[in-house]
């Protein structure tokens, strides 16, 4: 396995790949990595000849009060958990190499990215599309792979591919859970033991309303509502959002007639997590109860 700290280095190691008729899969992180990213190189290691991740903590989808400066990374652990899934290459850029001081050009999305985190985190998608869209410039990937947990970034992407042309496989994967629920993230680092406790609420709010829409449910207020209920009787959460969308354009819809996303948002002290469910197969597909 190799590391690339340059653009230019990339590009020739990939140039030699393409030469040879390599297929290559791109994994883009942020580091720090857990089973479910492992879970995306094991994929990509799968379907691609050659297995390139990006490790890179980008400055662009932070606001200005987020946790940039503290968010967790540990490159040699990153390196070690790579090699073992499998991976070819690992590109670790600088800041200043992803950014150099003349950088003026970003690529922003409507519709999708207004609404959920994009409410909360008004400049994030404008950096994750943009630094997106550097990596496929950068590693020009046959596939790329990104994980369900982030299901609005996971829409979003899909749409900047369709929208700007682009010749690549969006490949989502499934959340992977800690054996008690908690859907794995970086940010579970921050926890204190007592929050950790308390961050079971997300997954046994997802679970219930993922439970009521299984039965036929088809009032989405319904589904929020009891979702709701079980995050507002834990006294360290605080509800950023909980919101039921049309899976392809984010919008909220009343009625579940047609593929959705339940979302949802908790801040457990400080930490700001996320969970989801989502249906594309609807058993009830005219949204009327029988
Ligand atoms: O999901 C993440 O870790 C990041 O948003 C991504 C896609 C690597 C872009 O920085």
């Amino acid at each position: 396995m190799k590391l690339a700290e340059t653009i230019a280095q990339v590009r020739d190691i990939v140039k030699q790949w393409k030469h040879d008729g390599k297929s290559v899969g791109l994994v883009p992180t942020m580091g720090y990595l857990h089973e479910g990213h492992l879970s995306l190189i094991e994929r990509a290691r799968k379907e691609n000849d050659r297995v390139v991740v990006s490790i890179f903590v980008n400055p662009t989808q932070f606001g200005p009060n987020e946790d940039l400066d503290s968010y967790p990374r540990d490159l040699e652990h990153d390196m070690a958990l790579c090699k073992g899934a499998g991976a070819d290459l690992i590109f670790h850029p600088t800041p200043a190499e992803m950014y150099p001081k003349s950088f003026c050009s970003f690529v922003d999305m409507d519709v999708l990215t207004k609404e959920l985190c994009g409410l909360s985190r008004p400049v994030h998608f404008r950096g994750v599309c943009t630094v997106v869209s550097k990596l496929f410039h950068i590693v020009t990937p046959d596939r790329a792979y990104f994980g369900e947990k982030d299901a609005q970034q996971l829409a979003v992407i899909r749409r900047m591919v369709q929208d700007l042309n682009m010749d690549i496989d969006i490949v989502g994967c499934p959340i992977v859970r800690e054996p008690d629920g908690l859907a794995k993230s970086s940010r579970n680092t921050y926890l204190s033991p007592e929050e950790r406790k308390a961050a079971l609420v997300l997954s046994r709010s997802i679970f219930a309303g993922k439970q009521l829409a299984e039965q036929g449910e088809t009032d989405a207020t319904v589904i929020r509502n009891k979702m709701s209920e079980i995050i507002e009787a834990e006294p360290l959460a605080k509800i950023d959002y909980v919101k039921i969308v049309d899976l392809n354009t984010m919008q909220q819809i009343p009625t579940l007639d047609r593929p959705f996303l339940a979302a949802i948002a908790v801040y457990i002290g400080k930490t700001r997590l996320i969970d989801n469910f989502m249906m594309t197969q609807l058993s009830n597909p005219g949204g009327v109860k029988s």
